[in-house]
This record gives structure tokens, C-alpha cells and sequence, in this order.
């Protein structure tokens, strides 16, 4: 099956389980900031990743509804608190209001801390398919991915580093972190339902790895090479704020060759898994490096 099938035929049921764990009560102002940040026109791409990586293996994609859920609202949430004003001060985000401009700071920050909570709530609730021991190692692998040694750390760095310039190998770890990481989740949350053998494992998470930071580098080159209203915010912009990218550390070449790079080392990380792997199909797993091509999100 090709990515845009596969992605029509999973969508129903993400949105579907997103706002069953969510439920609808219209009064409810702190509910209305989390789904208006939920909603509001995501890529959905960590959780297509997740479910697709078990895809891939002749797996039902249902087995990873609720991580893919906890994924997504892990993510929405670290957008939230990234936008506010102590941190990046955007004003916009998908061509809409960030959050504390859209309701205020304080419902803001509070909408962060109940999507992160949610997410381990849903994931440590379990369900009927998977053992509670296995339901355990995602939560620790969560925790992992978002917390001190993952997303929070890298944002943590990349907050450090306004004040001064990295080495690329630096900037390169940073990024490991603040995007990587929860793209890490998303690939081997799957390896971990589906017990995969070592060397699977590890050529999956080669594929994350590299698959992160090419992320970050196209996000990052977005911002030089889109006008405002392809990525839906204003540029104040990453280089104004004099915070380290790619592009300002060894230019818009050298971070499109970069780019180009790490998309290569993903098709390789396939390639070996392909070797190794007789039920592996790689097809829905090479066809998202397609958006890691300039185009992909275009507004
Ligand atoms: C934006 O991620 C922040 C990064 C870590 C690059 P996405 O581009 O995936 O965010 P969505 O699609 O708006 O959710
Ligand atoms: C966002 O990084 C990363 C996280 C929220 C973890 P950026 O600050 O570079 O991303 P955008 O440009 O605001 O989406
Ligand atoms: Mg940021
Ligand atoms: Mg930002």
C-alpha cells in the first residue's frame, strides 16, 4: 500500500480515538485550548510513523492507536509551551493563533501540562491486545523521549544556545533531542510491541535518528527558503533570535546537502532492515522520506 492510502485509511480512526480520549464538553475552556492546539491542522506525522512502522510489518496498525495518540498529544503540547512568549514568542503556528495568543498564557501553559499528562494516562491505561508489562516499557520509553534525557532537554539546549555558537556536531546532538526524540518514539514504540530481534531494532533505530535531524534541518530551512505564509508564522525570526540552525551555521547549501545527507543514511538504515528482515516491507517507510523534501507542508 502506498503512504497516501495508508494515511486516508488511518486517519478516521487517529482523529476517532483522539477525541474519544478527549470527550467534548463545550464548556469547558481548559478542554477547548488543548483540541483547539490538537486540531487545528497538524501534519500527524509521528503518529502515521508509529502506525506505519507496524504496518510494515504485517501488523495491524490498531495495536499502536494508543501510543500513536500519546505520541501526538506529547507533541501538540511541546508546540504549546515552544510558542509561548518565554520561549520562542511566536504569535502564529499553522496560520492560526498559538495557543496563548488564541486563549491566554496561563490556560496555555496549563493546556501543555494536560496533554502531557494525558499521554501517559492513555498509554498507562493499556489495552486488551497488549500485556501490562509491554504497556510499562512504553510508558518508560515515553518518559524517555519526552522528558530530561529527550524533547525537554533539546529545547533546554536550543533555549542555552541563543547565547552562543554551536559546533555543527553540537547543533546536530541538540537536535537528536528536541525533534528527534519523539521521532524515536515513534519507530521503535512499534519494535518494542512487535519484539523485533536486535538487529532490527537497530537498523530502525538508525532510521529514526537520522530521520529526526533531517526533520529539524527541513524544518529549519523552511524558515529561510518559505515565505510566511507557506509555513503559517512570521518570521521573527530563528536567525533574528540569533538561535542556531543549519542554515545560519554552514548556509542554505550546505543544510540542503546536509539534508539530502541524512535522507540517504534513513534509505540505507531500510535497505539493511530489507536484508535482514524477510517481513519487512520497505515501502511505506521509504515513501515517507518524500516529506522530507522542501515541499512537504507547503501551506
Ligand atoms: C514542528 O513539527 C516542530 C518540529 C519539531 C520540526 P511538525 O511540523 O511535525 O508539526 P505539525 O505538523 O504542525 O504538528
Ligand atoms: C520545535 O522546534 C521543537 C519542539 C517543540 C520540541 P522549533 O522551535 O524549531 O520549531 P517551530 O519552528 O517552532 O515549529
Ligand atoms: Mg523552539
Ligand atoms: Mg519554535
Amino acid at each position: 500500500m502506498d503512504l497516501k492510502s495508508f494515511r486516508q485509511s488511518i486517519n478516521s480512526d487517529l482523529e476517532a480515538a483522539l477525541i474519544d480520549h478527549l470527550g467534548q464538553d463545550s464548556q469547558d475552556s481548559l478542554l477547548a485550548s488543548m483540541r483547539y492546539s490538537l486540531e487545528n491542522g497538524g501534519k500527524r506525522l509521528r503518529p502515521s510513523l508509529l502506525l506505519a512502522t507496524l504496518a510494515s510489518f504485517g501488523y495491524d496498525y490498531h495495536l499502536g492507536l494508543e501510543p500513536a495518540c500519546a505520541l501526538e498529544y506529547i507533541h501538540t503540547y511541546s508546540l504549546i509551551h515552544d510558542d509561548l512568549p518565554a520561549m520562542d514568542n511566536d504569535d502564529y503556528r499553522r496560520g492560526q493563533l498559538t495557543n496563548h495568543k488564541k486563549f491566554d498564557e496561563a490556560t496555555a501553559i496549563l493546556a501543555g501540562d494536560a496533554l502531557l499528562t494525558l499521554a501517559f494516562e492513555v498509554l498507562s491505561q493499556g489495552q486488551e491486545d497488549i500485556d501490562p508489562k509491554l504497556s510499562l516499557q512504553l510508558v518508560q520509553l515515553l518518559a524517555q523521549a519526552a522528558g530530561k534525557s529527550g524533547m525537554v532537554d533539546g529545547q533546554i539546549m536550543d533555549m542555552a544556545s541563543e547565547e552562543k555558537q554551536l559546533k555543527i556536531e553540537e547543533l546536530k546532538n541538540l537536535h537528536a533531542k528536541k525533534t528527534g526524540a519523539l521521532i524515536y518514539f515513534a519507530i521503535m514504540a512499534p519494535a518494542l510491541i512487535m519484539n523485533l530481534d536486535t538487529a532490527a531494532k537497530d537498523s530502525l533505530a538508525r532510521y529514526a535518528k537520522h530521520f529526526g535531524i533531517a526533520y529539524q534541518i527541513q524544518n529549519d530551512l523552511q524558515e529561510v527558503m518559505w515565505t510566511d505564509e507557506e509555513r503559517g508564522k512570521k518570521s521573527h525570526g530563528d536567525l533574528d533570535s540569533d538561535k542556531n540552525t543549519y542554515p545560519s551555521l554552514i548556509g542554505k547549501e550546505g543544510a540542503l546537502d546536509a539534508l539530502d545527507n541524512e535522507r540517504q543514511a534513513c534509505q540505507a538504515a531500510l535497505d539493511d532492515l530489507s536484508n535482514h528482515s524477510e517481513d519487512f516491507d520497505p515501502e511505506l517507510l521509504s515513501d515517507f522520506l518524500n516529506y522530507l523534501s522542501m515541499d512537504y507542508g507547503k501551506g
